[in-house]
């Protein structure tokens, strides 16, 4: 191993904009670390497709990535995490970091009355990736899932702060608050862009967890352990990829990111697809 190999980039991808939550974390923990985010714009959303589906779409993003020659691919999103980890952990030497298992610790070491909200796409959902997760853990903990399925365009659209992001939060959210839950698992990465909303309707007594902030620890764990954390003192490259027009997600990748971003290229699915 050498100097160019720990400034090798970490990869990241999503299905759209959300893993760019997941990006601001790693900005924020990891900030000389070169990041290629892939956002497979073309193809959002992921979270109402079968797990057969998405395992594809997976495998094809993070071969993307392995193009870059990246030294460890983020699974920023939940859904992609909840059914294709394994196999994407069996195809790669690098390391693979998903959102599940980062996101459950935060929540087990949050929660004080051991009763903990999910919310997230219904693919996630349905697969139960963080109920099991959860109670794999700590068989005492009650989890209530909710399906969330309108949020991802509503964050895609950037309505952060709508009346009709509040309206549909409010019926999203309206069994979870009779269950007296202390702890929310944002267990989409498009969510923690509608976070005060979320937060204003479920009550300010609920702590949200944003899984994306413990990954981007475990993510800093993980380059450790194989030698390649970048210890440059400058600021690292960030590349952005879409499938689909990248205007739209300039606009939101700069919101939240809070930062200028110079270029987002489009990738040719079919260029994918090989
Ligand atoms: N951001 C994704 C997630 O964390 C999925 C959104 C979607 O494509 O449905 O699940």
């Amino acid at each position: 191993m050498n100097f160019i190999d720990r400034e090798r980039p970490i990869g990241i991808f999503d299905s759209g904009i959300g893993g760019l939550t997941v990006v601001k974390r790693l900005a924020a923990t990891l900030p000389n670390e070169n990041l290629i985010y892939f956002g497979d714009t073309a193809r959002v959303p992921y979270g109402s497709k079968s797990n057969s589906t998405v395992i594809e779409y997976a495998l094809q993003d993070a071969k993307f990535l392995t193009t870059k020659n990246v030294k460890a691919i983020v699974v920023a999103c939940n859904t992609a995490s909840s059914v294709a980890i394994s196999v994407l952990k069996d195809k790669y030497e690098i390391p693979i970091i998903g959102m599940i298992e980062p996101g459950t610790e935060f929540a087990l070491k949050t929660t004080r009355n051991k009763k903990i909200g999910i919310i997230g796409t219904r693919t996630t959902t349905d697969n139960k990736a963080y109920s099991k997760a959860l109670k794999k853990a700590d068989k005492n903990i009650n989890v209530f899932e909710k399906a969330c399925p309108l949020f991802v365009p509503l964050a895609e659209e950037g309505w952060t702060k709508h009346k009709a992001t509040y309206k549909i939060a409010e019926e999203y959210l309206a069994e979870l608050r009779e269950q007296n839950i202390d702890t929310l698992i944002l267990g989409c990465t498009h969510y923690p862009i509608l976070a005060e909303v979320i937060q204003e309707v479920i009550g300010k007594n609920v702590k949200l967890i944003d899984s994306g902030i413990a990954a981007a620890e475990l993510v800093r764990t993980e380059i450790e352990r194989i030698g390649l954390l970048n210890n440059s003192n400058s600021l690292g490259n960030r590349e952005f990829y879409v499938t689909d027009i990248p205007k739209k997600f300039k606009e939101i990748a700069e919101l939240f990111l809070s930062s200028p971003v110079k270029e987002v290229r489009k990738v040719e699915l079919e260029d994918i697809l090989r």
